[in-house]
């Protein structure tokens, strides 16, 4: 079971970050996984991969009904994000999946049919949750060519799928940033070498710095809070992506 952690609660809004996989193989890359929960609906987002499947499963099972599961949000197609896909819908066929609209027929490969998904238009689209309307805000080519960032205006959260994410170690992967400098190593060369273009990046930064936020919170690495937000779009925004440096 993967170890979780209450990041956002109002009355039945909540926010929950599944963190810490005991069980990991050091070769793979750890991913964090979000629960957010709206009266009785739950959304799942970037579901991870099949390895990580029954950890997520019964870490979710401890926090929320699991019957009330009936969403999952994707970033993009990559098989951190998406591979655990087919298992989902085996223990939940009617679960709508939102997916970026362009990967559709490279995702019918290998997962459901196309009344599974929910397709995101280039332009983003609301999420309804409960009494919540999120917000697929775009985020296309910063890393992939079809790509959405998902924002709650209510929570102040925005979950930015690979933006921001780091590579730590297994035994580093603590919830926060709490030393930038420190934290630099960590994000520098996956962003050089994994954000293609520096005109979407730069959209990207200038279309999140006007939100509204408490939390960014990545697909892996550690959740960036209150001014560090800020300090971590500044320097993204300056960074040139698109190198080669592997
Ligand atoms: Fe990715
Ligand atoms: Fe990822």
């Amino acid at each position: 079971m993967k170890k979780y952690l209450p990041i956002y609660e109002k009355g039945d809004h909540k926010w929950y970050c599944l963190y810490k996989d005991p069980k990991r193989a050091s070769h793979l890359v750890g991913t964090k996984e979000y629960v957010i929960q709206s009266g009785s609906s739950v959304l799942l987002t970037d579901p991870g991969g099949t390895e990580v499947f029954p950890e997520i499963v019964s870490s979710i099972a401890e926090i929320v009904d699991f019957a009330a599961i009936d969403r999952v949000f994707c970033t993009h197609q990559d098989p951190d994000v998406f591979s655990s896909i087919a298992l989902w819908l085996q223990i939940k066929p009617d679960l709508k999946v939102y997916l970026p609209k362009i990967w559709l027929g490279f995702m019918l490969h290998f997962a459901g049919a196309a009344n599974t998904f929910e397709l995101i238009p280039d332009e983003g689209m609301s999420i309804p949750l409960g009494n919540l309307n999120l917000q697929a805000i775009p985020a296309h080519y910063v890393h992939s060519s079809g790509n959405f960032s998902l924002y709650d205006p209510e929570a102040k959260i925005l979950f930015s799928g690979d933006i921001g994410a780091a590579i730590i170690p297994k035994d580093g992967d603590d919830p926060f940033v709490k030393n930038f400098d420190a934290h630099l190593p960590l994000i520098e060369g996956f962003h050089k070498r994994w954000l293609g273009s520096n005109e979407h990046k730069n959209q990207w930064c200038e279309r999140v710095l006007e939100l509204d936020l408490d939390f960014l919170a990545p697909q892996h690495g550690l959740i960036y809070q209150g001014k560090m937000i800020k300090t971590f779009l500044e320097w993204l925004h300056d960074l040139k992506v698109g190198q080669i440096v592997y």
